[in-house]
């Protein structure tokens, strides 16, 4: 087995690729506003009620109108993942690792159609797209080995006349519910470290990215994964959503998205309902409100980078956007500066445009969330770049900075999930790291920084899942720097780890007299 290794991104300026992205465009451009129907033991379902997905840049365009299931039809799906639970837990690891590998395989041929299709459904930027595309790619490769490695179990001492055994095995059926900031990626990922493990789905994945998941499961069908292994059924979270959660036949969920939606899940989910006879195990990865700490003897032009990148790639749609600054008063002045400068170079406009840095935001109630949040920052603190949108055609949002901010504003605690960072001063290093970890959440982070000491300080004392050193906070790589948080940013699974798959399965251990 070769070793895993990332996928690499695509470099963009090399004509071949350029063409190869355009290429993809076309071929999604030639099956935009399709109806896709549920996928529920192999078959296909047509119901009358869509979910309409159109393209966040361009309101008119459709990218497609996918069935909406219901109570009755997850109740049947979650017949059908019952049904083949009983083949697929039985079925060699080996073997369902290689439906991962033969899917990463089939999508690595069609990466810049996967990469266009982000592109119109979920408004990414060319290279924001080609590293989700590259994200799902690596969870196949990286999870596909995880399951080999743990095939037989782990060692464990055996006395005189003693075999002792300790192995995994499957949990049974799994509801993932994925969101739409990396749509092909966190959905892809979540589903294929259940199956692999030998479990079988019920995906619901987020309404306004319903496509490229059908995309997906016809690539797992391709690659040889049985009927019923994965069951795709897109709905409404109120009530397909709670429907699944409450199941007696729930043995987990995965869910990744809001805390508002994570907690309700770790509520519901709690409860034991008539005929449930387990506790229902809960992967849940939420929100954050991370933060750039800036050293005063740290490189400011890195930082301003760093914290410019952060904020405003993908429109600060990530969970890991660097959302706040927190920069050393000897150093606030120059690094704001230059954070106003990069941010009024950054360009905006339709994500099909290779030159545009951001795009579209992802719907209205997401446009006037921001927009919301951009009118109380205005009372919060000063505004100095940005501040403004227009949502005429699409949805966009003009990257927005805020200066001189307290670190109990509303906008330096609330998550905002768009292009808006709030900068403030600290008298030193230290009170820097106390404001950072003045929220809630514990997902990111990033320190600028040339003093050692600090560093070391921020290693013990920023209380994030992902801390990261003379660096923006975004961009973890699958089995390079695995990815989750603390507090209410979620249960820190760490997706893209090695402890991951083992989340997914229970031990049993058997010990033999001879
Ligand atoms: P969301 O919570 O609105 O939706 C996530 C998913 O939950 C969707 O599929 C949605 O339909 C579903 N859902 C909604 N109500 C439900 C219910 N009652 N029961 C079950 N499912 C329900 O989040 P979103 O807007 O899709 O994504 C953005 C959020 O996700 C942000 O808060 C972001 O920080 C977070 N996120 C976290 C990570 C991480 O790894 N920590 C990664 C990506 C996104
Ligand atoms: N892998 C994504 C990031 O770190 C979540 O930005």
């Amino acid at each position: 087995m070769i070793p895993y290794k990332h996928e690499p991104f695509t470099d963009f300026s090399i004509d071949k690729n350029r063409n190869d992205y355009l290429e993809g465009l076309k071929t999604v451009e030639a099956y935009l506003g399709q109806d896709y129907p549920l996928i529920i033991g192999g078959e296909r379902v047509t119901t009358d009620d869509k979910i309409v997905s159109f393209n966040p840049a361009n309101k008119e365009e459709i990218i497609g109108r996918v069935s909406k299931s219901n109570r009755d039809l997850a109740e049947k799906a979650m017949q059908s993942a019952d049904e083949a639970f009983k083949t697929w837990k039985k079925v060699k690891p080996e073997v369902r690792a290689d439906v991962l590998f033969r899917a990463a395989a089939i999508i690595r041929r069609r990466k810049h159609e996967f990469s266009a299709l982000l592109t119109k459904e979920a408004g990414k930027p060319w290279n924001e797209a080609d590293a989700d595309t590259a994200e799902a790619i690596d969870f196949l490769e990286y999870y596909g080995r995880q399951m080999l490695e743990m095939k037989d179990g782990r060692p464990m001492e055996s006395r005189p006349g003693e075999y002792n055994r300790y192995d995994y095995i499957p949990l049974g059926v799994g509801v993932v519910i994925s969101p739409w900031n990396f749509a092909f990626a966190i959905m892809a990922g979540t589903t294929v470290a259940a199956m692999v493990a030998g479990n079988t789905v019920l995906l619901k994945p987020a309404s306004t990215t319903p496509v490229v998941a059908y995309k997906f499961i016809e690539v797992l069908e391709e690659a040889g994964m049985p009927k019923g292994v994965v069951n795709y059924i897109p709905g409404p979270g109120s009530e397909v959503g709670d429907y699944l959660v409450d199941h007696p036949n729930t043995r987990f969920i995965s869910f990744t998205g809001s805390k508002e939606v994570g907690l309700r899940i770790a509520e519901r989910s709690s409860k034991v309902n008539e005929g449930q006879i387990w506790m229902k195990r809960l992967i849940a990865e939420m929100g954050g409100k991370n933060t750039m700490v800036i050293d005063s003897d740290g490189d400011l032009e890195l930082a301003a980078q760093s914290i410019v990148k952060s904020a405003f790639g993908f429109s600060g749609q990530k969970c890991s956007a660097g959302s706040r600054a927190v920069i050393v008063e000897d150093a606030y002045d120059q690094v704001l500066e230059r954070v106003i400068e990069l941010t009024k170079e950054l360009t905006i406009g339709d994500p099909v445009d290779q030159n545009n840095y951001m795009g579209p935001v992802i719907d209205g109630n997401s446009y006037k969330k921001i927009m919301d949040y951009i009118e109380i920052g205005k009372g919060e603190g000063r505004l100095v770049a940005g501040g403004d949108g227009d949502d005429s055609k699409g949805f966009f949002v003009n990257p927005t900075v805020f200066a001189d901010l307290d670190p109990k504003a509303r906008i330096m605690q609330e998550e905002i999930f768009g292009p808006v960072v709030g900068l403030m001063k600290a008298k030193d290093f230290k009170e820097a790291i106390d404001i950072a970890n003045n929220t809630e959440y514990g997902l990111t982070g990033g320190v600028i920084t040339n003093n050692r000491e600090h560093l070391e300080y921020a290693r013990e004392e920023f209380h994030v899942g992902n801390l990261y050193f003379n660096r923006g906070c975004t961009g973890a790589i699958v089995g390079y720097q695995s990815f989750g948080g603390f507090n209410m940013s979620g249960t820190d699974s760490k997706a893209g780890g090695p402890d991951y798959i083992a989340l997914h399965m229970q031990a049993k251990t058997t010990s033999e007299m001879f």
